[in-house]
């Protein structure tokens, strides 16, 4: 049994998985309520709210797979990229757990975690495919191979989350942004207003999301208050459709230059509607499978740590001692 560990932003995770790392018997969540008036994560709130909460996370997620401890044979933790203060909570909890029961740790990467939900969702997915992570804090697509993941393009500032995030924001609308937007976009006409896909060349497959951001913000200066209240719905379908024709167009676009037979879409993001129908029509007419895990495991959780463990070197006891934040 693996026991996973994920703390890498404000999402305090915890879950059980049999050694293949394709089921998972438990995946607690807390997700931390404290940065919510903040309009965004503060790193010491979350690193001092995974403290608190971590213990009990990782002994309800025991509980609800009816394991006990003393089963468990392998602990994974998420060990990078994420907030230095929160990772780190994740990882002494998790070399502690370890050397305390003699068992060996598998220092897993978010990104790898994020992809590897997939193998969660679909039991008889095999690489090659293509992979979308879009999340708050990412937005990268890999191509994955029996010999692992492979960069193909990511955004050159802010994350495809982000930007729905702030957007939202803008628009006076609540966090996180990407819900937020996609109820206030219910009625709207997404074409009426024309916000900028970047980097539309042929053979990019990188993001920008800062011009899409600076032009709601031009749009809004010159509209009054009634204005932007009254045309709500359609500058933020108009806003949102910009983000979906983005990643939908250089997700596909990779898809046919790595001759994929399988996409897979993951992170917060790929919760968004728009997003999911444009990609189900166009898998549909290209004949390539799609792949997009329920939100559960979508967003941050430790299941998917506990899935790319399966495919991770495992670090033996007790030479993870030496594992500290430089080497995260
Ligand atoms: O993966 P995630 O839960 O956390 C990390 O950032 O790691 O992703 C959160 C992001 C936020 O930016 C949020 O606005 C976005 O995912 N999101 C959505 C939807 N649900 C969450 N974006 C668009 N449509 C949604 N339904
Ligand atoms: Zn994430």
């Amino acid at each position: 049994m693996i026991l996973a560990i994920e703390t890498s932003c404000d999402d305090t995770c915890a879950a059980i998985l049999d050694p293949s790392g394709r089921r998972a018997f438990s995946n607690v969540v807390h997700t931390q309520r404290e940065h919510e008036r903040y309009g965004g994560v503060v790193p010491e709130v979350a690193s001092r709210a995974h403290l608190e909460r971590l213990d009990g996370v990782v002994q309800r997620a025991l509980a609800d797979a009816g394991v006990p401890l003393k089963e468990v044979t392998h602990v994974a933790v998420t060990v990078r990229p994420g907030l230095i203060g929160a990772l780190l909570v994740g990882l002494s909890a998790a070399k502690g757990l370890a050397y305390a029961h003699r068992l060996p740790l598998i220092p897993v990467n978010h990104l790898v975690g994020h992809v590897a939900a997939a193998y969660l969702a679909d039991q008889d997915l095999a690489p090659p495919f293509v992979a979308l992570v879009a999340s708050g804090g990412h937005t990268a697509i890999y191509s994955v191979t029996e010999s692992g993941m492979n960069l193909l393009g990511q955004t050159l500032d802010d994350a495809a989350g982000e930007a729905l995030d702030k957007g939202a924001r803008m628009l006076g609308l609540g966090f996180p942004g990407g819900p937020a937007l996609s109820k206030a976009a219910q009625g709207g006409d997404p074409s009426r207003y024309a916000f900028p896909v970047a980097l539309k060349e042929k053979n990019n497959l990188d993001f920008s999301f800062s011009g899409l951001k600076t032009s709601l913000l031009y749009r809004l200066k010159a509209m009054d208050e009634k204005g932007v209240r009254e045309k709500l719905s359609h500058l933020a379908a108009s806003y949102e459709a910009a983000v979906v024709d983005a990643l939908s167009l250089k997700l596909l676009r990779a898809a046919e230059l790595y001759d994929a037979p399988a996409i897979v879409v993951t992170g917060g993001v790929a919760a968004n509607a728009p997003l999911r129908r444009v990609l189900m029509e166009e898998c549909e007419r290209l004949g390539v499978k799609l792949v997009i895990p329920p939100s559960e495991l979508c967003t941050d959780n430790a299941a998917m740590i506990g899935a790319a463990a399966a495919t991770t070197p495992v670090v033996p006891y007790p030479d993870y001692l030496g594992l500290n934040a430089r080497s995260i």
